[in-house]
């Protein structure tokens, strides 16, 4: 594995080959990311290093080498063939982080076939819409969670499997099936599917502000990305014992919690049971962890748990921090310096649909706290104009955060939808197709941020150019939320928008009218509250709901979440001319 090198020396003599000659690749060798993650690491004398080390509830853990990777990653890779399951199938991986969720994300890429990571927390009704959307042919998932597709089932035509990985198989329903990977005949080697750097293979679902939420279509040509950033900018090493707290439900437990670090042969901790300060410190103690990839939630709510705290562990094994998903506030940093020994939290800026670290603050590059830092070598960056989406060059001017095309872990498409991928490149034709728009080096891709440049050329995030509300660095679409409001029985007309909270950034917070006949109340509250709970996930319930004779409107009907939002956060409310008078 090669030295991370100085920024400034890597931007100038940088090429993706790099990331060839670091995981040692030669041409012609099969480009399956199922198979780099686990075959090839073991075909390099790494087969007996620990690959997983586990703990869950209730004192549970299990420890997983190179070589069991393989093997439990061929038996779900065995098992979904003989299922029938076919190169292109989407595959839902649908549980807690639990060993099975890791092996069956390799197992799916073996087969060629497409794994879509949902969060084991959706209810319901997100877990419909995207199994819907996709087409899905199967889901992986467990008893604690199966209740939930099983009263989904009958509206999804395309779903033909059910697999359950745990439990009691006398307890399942209908033609649910039961998949004990352990208990699966070894195979030693599988007949891993021939794909190349365009074959699809992970397929994460985002939320916008209209519609329902996209699925961002990645291909294994993206390990090029994951793996030099997880490289040079989590500066993970042979000898590392590696913590991502992140959920591959979202992107990054995918990119970094699993291509990155095992693509090069890094030993990762997976720690699967709810928050505490205590229970984490106690984690990185325990397993004596180096490189730490977090999020700016998790970090407040361990700040607020206070430094004394810290002192209570020896966290003497940690190396290097890293952080993502939302703004890393400048306290945040400093604080982490005072605690963890010197060491600070280094924010990265990307998203599901860059597939890999945009913009960071490089090792060894002087922090500036509340900054994300430069971009990536290779990465090329800058802020579009509000209005004419030429580049800035004003320092400290704010405008769109935008990337040119091309970079190898980009995504290639919005699963059925080439109008919204369109749409997020300034300058494109109307016509033009998903392969055009990646590689045309004269348009940029937008990302829906607000950021400036300083003279140094650090970014310094803004906020969102959207109605997309970010609650512990998770995103969640108020349409959806709306959407999901509606159906129940009291209300008339809603609104979702974030409002300002002390460790999750954002939280949800709704505006409801109610439809004759019922009248506000706590228990109404508490009860649309679970509601959406149930139907959505935690994330997208409402913490507060207020209730309003009239939304704010344009003159078309549209609800102007604008305004609601700029109330919430005590900001100018705008220009309010095209708001209806009624
Ligand atoms: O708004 C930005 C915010 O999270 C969005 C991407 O979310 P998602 O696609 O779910 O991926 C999350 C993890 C990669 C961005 O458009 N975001 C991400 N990182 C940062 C951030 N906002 C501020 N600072 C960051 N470092």
């Amino acid at each position: 594995m090669s030295n991370i090198g100085s920024y400034e020396e890597r931007v100038k003599n940088f090429s993706w080959d790099i990331a060839k000659e670091v995981l040692d690749w030669k041409d012609g060798e099969l480009l399956n990311i199922g198979a780099i993650c686990s075959d090839r690491v073991c075909g390099m004398g790494k087969g007996s290093k620990p690959a997983l080390i586990w703990e869950g509830f209730g004192g549970r853990s299990a420890r997983y080498t190179f070589d069991d990777l393989k093997v439990y990653s061929n038996a779900f890779a065995g098992f979904l063939r003989e299922q029938g399951m076919e190169p292109g199938d989407r595959i839902c991986i649908f549980m807690d982080k639990i060993p099975s969720l890791y092996f069956s994300f390799l197992g799916i890429l073996k087969i060629g076939a497409i794994v879509q990571p949902l969060f084991s927390a959706f209810g319901e009704e997100s877990l419909e819409v995207r199994l819907a959307s996709a087409e899905t042919k199967a889901i992986l998932t467990t008893v604690k969670h199966v209740k939930k597709v099983r009263k989904i089932r009958e509206r999804l035509p395309h779903l033909e499997k059910v697999v359950v990985v745990d439990g009691n198989p006398d307890r399942l329903k209908g033609d649910e099936i039961f998949f004990d990977v352990e208990k699966y005949p070894a195979i030693k080697e599988f007949d891993v599917y021939r794909s190349d750097s365009e074959t699809p293979s992970v397929l994460h679902y985002t939320s916008g502000t209209t519609g329902q939420p996209k699925g961002a279509l990645h291909v294994h040509n993206s390990i090029w990305g994951q793996a030099l950033t997880a490289n040079w900018v989590l500066d993970l090493r042979d000898d590392d014992i590696y913590w991502c707290t992140a959920d591959p439900g979202w992107v990054t437990g995918t990119s970094y919690g699993i291509i990155g670090p095992w693509s090069l042969g890094v030993t990762q901790c997976v720690l699967d049971s709810g928050f505490t300060s205590a229970r984490w410190y106690q984690f990185i103690q325990d397993n004596k962890v180096s490189v730490w990839y977090s999020a700016p939630t998790a970090i407040r709510a361990l700040m607020k748990d206070g430094g004394e705290l810290v002192k209570k562990y020896d966290l003497s094994s940690l190396r290097h921090l890293a952080s993502v998903g939302e703004p890393l506030n400048p306290e945040a940093v400093i604080w982490s310096g005072e605690v963890f020994g010197g060491l600070k939290f280094h924010d990265t800026f990307w998203q599901t649909e860059t597939g890999a670290i945009m913009i960071s603050n490089y090792p060894g590059m002087e922090i500036k706290p509340g900054s994300m830092g430069k971009p990536f070598p290779g990465i090329e960056a800058s802020v579009l104009d509000l209005e004419t989406h030429e580049p800035l060059t004003e320092p400290g001017k704010v405008g769109l955060i935008a990337f040119r095309p091309g970079w190898p872990s980009m995504f290639r498409q919005y699963w059925k939808r080439p109008d919204i991928y369109r749409s997020k490149f300034v300058g494109a034709r109307e016509d033009a197709m998903p392969d055009e728009l990646r590689t045309d080096k004269s348009l940029w891709y937008v990302s829906g941020d607000r950021a400036s440049i300083d003279a140094d050329g650090y970014f310094w995030f803004v906020g969102r150019d959207d109605d997309v509300i970010n609650t512990g660095g998770h995103l969640v679409g108020p349409f959806e939320i709306e959407s999901a409001l509606v159906e129940h029985e009291a209300i008339a007309e809603a609104a979702a928008v974030g409002k300002p909270d002390k460790v999750n950034m954002e939280v949800v917070k709704a505006f409801v009218t109610l439809k004759p006949g019922y009248e506000p109340s706590e228990e109404l509250e508490l009860d649309i509250m679970n509601f959406i709970r149930k139907k959505l996930s935690p994330l997208a319930m409402p913490q507060e709901i207020e209730y309003v004779e009239k939304l704010p409107k344009t003159r078309s009907g549209k609800i102007v979440r604008r305004y609601l939002r700029a109330l919430e956060w005590g900001e100018e409310v705008g220009d309010l001319s095209t708001l209806s008078d009624e």
